[in-house]
């Protein structure tokens, strides 16, 4: 839930990260619906560096105009910013992708929280639809207003009435980016599958946590700062994914997107240890689907 302040009271913060907060419209969220300040806080952090590996002036104007403890909830670390930024940056290139073969599609962003996406990658053309639980929805709403080509929709992602407001026409792709996780695994198999089965030709992108890091964080172990990431029932190895085929067998295609080099020695060796046997199969993931013209039953 989000309560507007009129101009602004409450925490002021001013972290690791430079960034002072205004305090305009304060945050409310808590539980799952709370990561989507941790993402954007880590975007906007680097963002603001001046090497950063993301252009993303939108989630620092966001996070100036949130009245919330950033950086005592959540620190200010280079190497997770970094991490994170490579992320959005493999999702990323994917829309990009999408937009060039679909210039006229509909992007569907599930549990798309405070993504600044659209703002990074929109063509001028495409359609997009931001899913997210209602609590998100309305902070987003607040903080970012839909344009003509945009629609928000308030309902979890395993209710699949979400589906009816896609306009199918000039294609679609589907992103998943720091969902999948929280969700568990029946539901993210029903969620491929009904993807599969009401939207054939799409691709859907997800990333996915090791199991060792989804086992940490039900343990509660996953914690920084203030912050305790909370449980995140769906873990799969990377080298497992082509077991996501199996939740429909209109699933044809099973892509691993490896990210980019980052910045220094770690940065530079990231793409190469995802290679490795052992780190490459422990590692999170990103793995993009693809769905039969014409699902199969
Ligand atoms: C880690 S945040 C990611 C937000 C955004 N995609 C990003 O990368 O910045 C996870 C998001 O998933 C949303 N979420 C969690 N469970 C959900 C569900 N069952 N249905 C819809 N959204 C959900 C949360 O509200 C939150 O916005």
């Amino acid at each position: 839930m989000a309560v507007e302040q009129p101009g602004g009271s409450g925490v002021s913060s001013e972290g690791a990260s430079g960034i002072p907060s205004q305090g305009e419209v304060k945050a409310e969220l808590a539980g799952v619906c709370e990561t989507t300040l941790w993402t954007l806080y880590q975007r906007a952090v680097e963002a603001r560096r001046p090497d950063g590996l993301l252009h993303d002036p939108k989630a620092v104007e966001l996070v100036e105009r949130i009245d919330f403890p950033f950086a005592e909830r959540f620190g200010g670390g280079d190497l997770l910013a970094q991490l994170q930024a490579l992320r959005v940056g493999s999702f990323d290139r994917e829309v990009a992708d999408f937009l060039v073969r679909c210039p006229r599609g509909t992007v569907v962003c599930l549990g798309d929280g405070l993504e600044t996406q659209y703002w990074r990658v929109d063509n001028g053309r495409a359609h997009w639809v931001s899913v997210d639980l209602p609590e998100s929805i309305a902070l987003r709403e607040r903080l970012l207003p839909p344009g003509p080509r945009q629609r928000l929709v308030g309902c979890s992602v395993t209710d699949h009435r979400w589906m009816d407001e896609v306009e199918t026409e000039h294609g679609v792709l589907i992103t998943t980016e720091g969902l999948l996780m929280y969700l568990r695994p029946g539901e993210v198999r029903e969620l491929i599958a009904g993807c599969a089965e009401r939207f054939p030709g799409a691709t859907f992108v997800l990333d996915a946590v090791p199991r060792w890091l989804s086992r940490l964080a039900s343990k509660g172990k996953v914690r920084g700062h203030g912050f305790q990431a909370p449980p995140m029932p769906f873990g799969m190895d990377a080298d497992e994914r082509d077991k996501l085929a199996t939740a429909h067998p209109g699933v044809v295609e099973v892509r691993d997107v490896l990210p980019l080099a980052g910045r220094g020695l770690l940065g530079r060796l990231i793409p190469a240890a995802a290679r490795l046997p052992l780190i490459g199969s422990r590692r999170p993931s990103v793995v993009a689907l693809r769905f039969a013209d014409r699902a199969r039953g």
